[in-house]
């Protein structure tokens, strides 16, 4: 343990794979200027109280900052012992300025609460950033549902069959408003991220009494984590984006399948861009839609991570153990799948093209069968009563193998004789959309007050 920073008490070398096994620098590294905005802070706090002198912080934060060059220039060296980013600016920080000052900046701080606050100050940052991004799909899915509203109209699905005629548009609000829901939880996590374990120690707290609310302010944390002890050692932050972003994939999934559905031949309402499709090394006709194909995908990684994460996080003892390194790897990844996602599914749909004429093609006059009992609802038959009649309609229709909407009126009224000339309007999918003009429905009037409440929530 020669040449690591923590090699006082030890006598005997590291294992080399042990070494390997132990550090965290080949991800950690990603994290070098919250690190080092954090060792100023520290010093910076270190000075107020007296501990280390005025002269000492300048020295130390005029390294700080020339470290920081190093790796914005990417000029900066990992050497073997650098075994985490924490111990990697420091080591280079004792090269620039000197040990005797440098040797300094550690006082009274432990790795266990700077990393912590590496990983919330970093992970705030990139939930500003996927809020961005959301907010940006989401006005993609407003602008379309706007736009696509007037005559495309499809089969709406329940066990995936035909069950009611929908408004395109409706459908993709549908999931404009799970997205909705996904930005307001995000916000909520943030909450959360956002507080400072600065201050806590290794896990006792600070003997310097250092002011913990300067260096939480100086960060830009909102407040300061209470129990110095539950500082180093909760991960709860990283568990709940992780069941952020699993949620959120879930839903990029469901949308992607019903995508991928509608884009086959046998739908055919939509048409995905080249740009989001690949072709086949062996068929020459093919045009998969690999982009939905990994968006749907992804969100087993995601689920797999938040799992694994939950696993490793429980049943440990209070405070710090290593074990809560495990919680790296899957916020990283969690991070980069969710934000490339969020992009390619934006491409997908700000590209995809329409096709009203399948949608059209694909309705069938029993998708009006619920239209039909509720004619005979509106002349005060019970709706029991209606929908067996209109259950023999469908029935007679299929028996004469004739549309439903072709049946003559003669033999609508051999059914029911309350059937009166003007039932042959209900066959008709525009008026049927728009009959479901109570709030959420359907109709046009519904669609458009939903994409106003939508909006607004994105205000
Ligand atoms: N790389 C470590 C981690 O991610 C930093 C904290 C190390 N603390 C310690 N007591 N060994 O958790």
């Amino acid at each position: 343990a020669e040449g690591m920073l923590w090699g006082g008490r030890f006598t005997g070398g590291i294992d080399p794979l042990m070494h390997k096994y132990n550090a965290s620098i080949s991800y950690d590294k990603l994290l070098y200027k919250e690190d080092i905005l954090g060792s100023i802070a520290f010093a910076r706090a270190n000075a107020k109280s007296g501990i280390i002198s005025d002269d000492e912080f300048v020295e130390i934060e005029r390294g700080l900052h020339e470290v920081l060059k190093e790796w914005d220039t990417d000029t900066f060296t990992i050497r073997p012992n650098d075994e985490d980013i924490h111990t990697a600016n420091e080591r280079r920080l004792g090269e620039i300025i000197g040990k005797d000052i440098a040797g300094k900046l550690h006082t009274g701080r432990s790795r266990n609460e700077q990393v912590v606050c590496d990983m919330r100050m970093w992970l705030r940052e990139r939930i500003h950033e996927i809020d961005d991004q959301l907010v940006a799909f989401l006005q993609v899915i407003i602008t379309r549902a706007e736009v696509e509203i007037s005559d495309h109209i499809m089969p709406g699905y329940t066990h995936l069959q035909r069950a009611m005629a929908v408004r395109f548009s409706a459908w993709l609000l549908s999931f404009g408003f799970a997205f909705a829901s996904d930005l307001e939880r995000l916000r909520e996590t943030l909450k959360r991220v956002n507080k400072s374990p600065l201050g806590s120690g290794a896990l006792a707290g600070n003997a310097f009494n250092i002011d913990r609310d300067m260096m939480a302010k100086e960060l830009g944390f909102d407040g300061i984590l209470w129990n110095s002890m539950g500082a180093v050692s909760s991960r709860d932050f990283v568990t709940e984006f992780l069941q952020w972003g699993s949620m959120f994939m879930g839903h990029i999934s469901n949308w992607s399948q019903d995508l991928i559905l509608y884009s086959s031949s046998e739908f055919g309402f939509v048409s995905i861009a080249d740009a989001y499709s690949t072709g086949s090394s062996l068929m020459p006709q093919k045009k998969n839609p690999d982009g939905l194909e990994l968006l749907r995908g992804k969100s087993g990684r995601c689920f797999g991570q938040l799992a694994g994460f939950m696993m490793t996080s429980k049943a440990l003892t209070s405070t710090y153990n290593k074990d809560l390194q495990e919680s790296w790897e899957p916020m990283l990844d969690h991070v980069s799948t969710i934000s490339d996602s969020i992009q390619i599914a934006n491409g997908i749909l700000s590209t995809l093209t329409l096709r009203p004429e399948q949608m059209l093609a694909a309705l069938d006059p029993t998708l009006l069968a619920t239209d039909l009992a509720d004619f005979l609802v509106r002349k005060g038959v019970p709706f029991r009563e209606t929908h067996h009649i209109s259950g023999q309609v469908v029935a007679k229709s299929e028996e004469l193998g004739i549309p439903m909407d072709k049946l003559s009126l003669e033999q609508l009224q051999a059914i029911d004789d309350r059937f009166s000339k003007d039932v042959m309007d209900t066959f008709n999918y525009e008026t049927s959309v728009e009959s479901r003009s109570a709030k959420g429905g359907t109709s046009r009037s519904s669609v458009l007050e939903q994409i106003k409440v939508l909006r607004a929530l994105l205000k």
